[in-house]
């Protein structure tokens, strides 16, 4: 298939490229295509005329959304339907990838997609736009909510969660993570592979895809620290010590069952730690 990735240098659109090797996949950086750029995006599928886009490229630093949520809603929702209506214009498949943030938190079991979405933040709102402006239209288009992603490859200079934390063990540094905060961490191979296994289905529609199961930050990090064969004590933390401009949900693992019922399974979340460290060599 002939992909067009809108976000291809972030860290789940490199682990996209780097795992969809029978595909040909444009994947321009931000640099080169943004997202609200209307004209240069239609110009790039006139000139790539792919089967399907694929849009990773998000507003999503969840504190400066809360701050700017026109920008937040200028990328996130409407810079998406404006992708979704020119792929739909032009019968190319169109996925974009959504948030665990689409909910508030107070579940104690893995959302699925037939729970109601009530964001409590500015970020996972201006994602649901996304969401709803998509799907409202009925076209081939797939939206996909995944949860704590983490690449190889991640963009940013901070590395991942994992990166952080082995960082901090070896550096002597204290470790403390919150113990109260429940997620799917998902690692953007595993991801990819199931967002590819996804699009050959051609079963348009919304979808959650995470490493399976729900595991707190405490948790999570142990097992990266464990796995890593690093021995270093975790001071456990609430969230609540942990001040930040934006509210974030305590609890927003999600359950894959349409992918499941599509016959599709994603590795467990301790599965993504280990498949991490062993591709990253760490
Ligand atoms: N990371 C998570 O924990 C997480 C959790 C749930 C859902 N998601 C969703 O998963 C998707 C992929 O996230 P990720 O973790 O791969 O993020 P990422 O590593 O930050 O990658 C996002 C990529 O999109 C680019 N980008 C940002 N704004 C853009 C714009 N306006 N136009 C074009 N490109 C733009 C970024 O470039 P620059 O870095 O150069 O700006 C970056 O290359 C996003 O939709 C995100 O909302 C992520």
């Amino acid at each position: 298939m002939k992909i067009f990735l809108v976000g291809g240098s972030g860290q789940l659109g490199r682990a996209i490229v780097a795992s969809w090797r029978d595909d040909d996949v444009v994947a321009p950086a931000h640099a080169e295509l943004a997202l609200e750029d209307r004209a240069a995006l239609t110009q790039a599928l006139v000139a790539t005329r792919p089967d399907i886009v694929v849009n990773c490229a998000a507003f999503h630093n969840v504190d400066v959304c809360e701050a700017e949520p026109a920008t937040a809603f200028a990328i996130n929702a409407l810079a998406v339907d404006t992708l979704a209506a020119a792929c739909a214009q032009r019968g190319i498949d169109f996925m974009t990838i959504s948030t665990d943030y689409v909910f508030d938190g107070v579940a104690s079991r893995p959302y699925t997609e037939d729970d109601c979405p009530r964001p409590i933040s500015a970020y996972g709102a201006s994602k649901l736009a996304g969401e709803h402006l998509v799907l409202r239209r009925r076209t081939n288009a797939y939206v996909v909510r995944t949860c704590g992603v983490y690449g190889v490859q991640a963009s940013r200079s901070k590395g991942t969660f994992i990166d952080r934390i082995i960082a901090q063990a070896r550096g002597g540094e204290p470790v403390r993570v919150v113990h109260d905060v429940v997620a799917s961490p998902t690692y953007a191979g595993h991801l990819a592979d199931a967002l590819r296994a996804l699009i050959a289905t051609r079963a348009y529609g919304l979808y959650h895809a995470v490493n399976q199961g729900a595991v707190s930050w405490y948790a999570f990090a142990a097992k990266a620290l464990e796995l890593a064969g690093i021995a270093c004590p975790i001071e456990p933390i609430s969230a609540a010590q942990w001040k930040a401009p934006a509210r974030r949900p305590a609890y927003s693992a999600l359950e894959n069952a349409a992918l499941r019922r599509l016959g599709i399974a994603i590795p467990a979340w301790h599965e993504g730690v280990a498949a991490y460290l062993q591709d990253k060599g760490l």
